[in-house]
């Protein structure tokens, strides 16, 4: 139990910097709340310990979930400056024959992080993995009686379990079950355990629906009425109601029962929240390997892809959320995309993401979509990958930003006070708005007198500014500058800085370290590589 001690100490601690006595005795309340998501005038929150949380992850190789390596895990978590890891539990590792449990992986994990001062959003590798079946137990795979396979529509079956099939659906779910037992057991009261994922971007490869005779006798019916509801949609044949879509929304349907019902049965042990990462539909020869635009080629069938995300949500009322995995770095492309997946009945969460550095400034798009989590995948540094000192220098620099205030900037993001400028090339400035003030962004130095800013090289910088009071903020980037001035006018015309300090958050409280005036202020608060965070007041006269 040791290893949880940790992590209460800096919940409490964080709590106290803040806090009034009466405060304090509310946030222990809340401490013993398991995490949840809460939703306010349409902005939503994950609450750890009763404050909002900024998931700050990593997700490791989908080998690096076993004891042997985690000490490079630990590493590199470090490394990144993550607040989270997102670890991998492999329904073969966890139940080798039917009904015998093995929790040595998930509790190694949990004992690490917690040694370690982070979170967990553990991944269910069950009955799918990228459109596959490669993590169920050998006497699944075996098994193709009584596991079937989903048949491709000339015969073959293919390494895809099938989700009309209630055996296999018993199976994952007692698997999924026990492991959500486990974990109420273990860290029921701790909360080093987040959320979990629940299968890993389900879907079949290699067929867009199964063509068993069980699956084909259901296609050949009608389509069942929460379907209808579920797409607005009159009574008729699958032909009828969807067209050239009716094979994948078949399969759509009976993956988003069949997920939906594991993660109702989990939560029923353990009330954390639940979600599913998306092998999301992009745009045909964006990835190389994507180049046939087919549900079943181009990404897996019946996965909860960018016009499917509403249907999918409709169908699984015991998830918390739907996240799209985001490996394009096409900037327009990445912002669309996380659209598309914020919607009033879900929030923005993003379960993996590219860890090149071209991925490091679209963190902050995220952030200013409100994002509740954020993770780069493969950060671990396994001896497999020649990965170079600092593979990810962004995504660490951006942690190393963020992490310290990652409580500050989720309760930002919940009350709709933090926006973000991003550069893209050829736009050098950007203009956010705020409640009688706006704030200019300029990217890249030198910026000289008269001039405007030069941009940087690959159009990497960024700037994050949040309302604290009505002219008050909170202001930090990369390779930016930011002058506030009132609307329509410059920043020296009838408004000037009050006061500029430079300071950082420790346990939930500012500690100025000094005030910036004259040349550091004169052109606007300037931030270069070195984390840097400052508050402003702003006066008018
Ligand atoms: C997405 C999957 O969800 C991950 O498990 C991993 O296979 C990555 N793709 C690899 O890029």
């Amino acid at each position: 139990m040791r290893f949880f001690a940790q992590i209460r100490s800096r919940s409490i601690l964080a709590f106290a910097g803040a806090a009034l006595p009466l405060c304090t005795l509310l946030s222990v309340a809340h401490a013993a709340e398991a995490p949840r998501l809460v939703q306010k005038d349409g902005r939503y929150a994950l609450l750890v310990d009763g404050r909002p949380y900024l998931v700050l992850a990593g997700q490791i190789h989908n080998s690096s979930g076993w004891p042997s390596e985690l000490p490079q895990v630990w590493q590199s978590m470090t490394a990144l400056h993550a607040n989270t890891v997102e670890a991998p539990v492999y329904w073969e590792q966890l139940e080798p024959q039917p009904g015998h449990f093995d929790f040595t992986n998930v509790d190694r994990i949990l004992e690490g992080a917690a040694a370690h001062n982070l979170h967990v959003v553990l991944l269910w590798f069950g009955t799918w993995k990228n459109g596959n079946m490669h993590y169920v137990p050998d006497w699944v795979k075996t098994d193709t009686k009584r596991f079937p396979r989903v048949i491709r529509p000339d015969g073959e079956p293919i390494d895809v379990l099938s989700p009309l099939s209630q055996n296999t659906l018993a199976a994952d779910k007692a698997a999924f079950t026990a492991l959500m037992r486990h974990l109420k057991q273990i860290d029921g009261e701790r909360h080093t355990v987040l959320a979990m994922q629940v299968e890993n971007e389900s879907g079949n490869v290699g067929s867009v629906r199964d063509n068993s005779p069980e699956a084909n006798r259901e296609f050949s019916g009608a389509v069942p009425a929460d379907l209808l509801a579920a797409a607005h949609k009159k009574p008729g044949s699958w032909g009828e109601v969807f067209g050239a879509e009716a094979d994948e929304i078949f399969q759509a349907y009976h993956q988003a029962k069949y997920i939906n019902a594991i993660a109702a049965a989990g939560k029923s042990e353990f009330a954390i929240p639940c979600y599913i990462n998306v092998w999301i539909h992009y745009p045909a020869a964006e990835l190389p390997q994507r180049q046939i635009d087919t549900p079943g080629i181009g990404y897996p069938s019946g996965g909860a892809v960018q016009k499917l995300v509403g249907l999918w949500r409709a169908l699984t009322p015991s998830l918390d959320m739907i996240g799209p995995d985001l490996y394009s770095d096409d900037s327009r492309f990445y912002r669309d995309t996380m659209q598309v997946y914020l919607r009033a009945d879900n929030p923005l969460w993003i379960p993996e993401t590219g860890r090149e550095e071209s991925f490091g400034k679209l963190f902050f798009y995220a952030l200013g979509q409100g994002a509740l989590a954020f993770s780069p995948f493969g950060v671990d540094q396994t001896d497999r990958e020649g990965l170079g000192a600092a593979p990810w220098k962004w995504h660490a620099n951006n942690y190393a930003l963020i992490g310290p205030m990652d409580r500050e900037i989720a309760e930002l993001e919940f009350a709709g006070k933090l926006k973000t400028a991003v550069e893209e090339p050829g736009q050098t400035e950007v203009e956010l708005n705020f409640d009688g003030w706006q704030a200019t962004v300029a990217f890249g130095f030198p910026q000289n007198d008269g001039r405007h800013a030069p941009g940087t090289k690959d159009a990497h910088a960024v700037a994050l500014v949040a309302q604290l009071g009505p002219d008050k903020f909170l202001v930090t980037g990369t390779d930016a500058s930011v002058s506030f001035h009132l609307a329509g006018k410059q920043p020296w015309i009838r408004s000037q800085i009050l006061s500029a300090e430079q300071g950082a958050y420790e346990n939930g409280e500012w500690k100025p370290l000094r005030r910036l005036n004259g040349d550091e202020t004169d052109r606007g608060l300037c931030f270069y590589q070195k984390p840097e965070v400052v508050q402003v007041s702003m006066g008018n006269f």
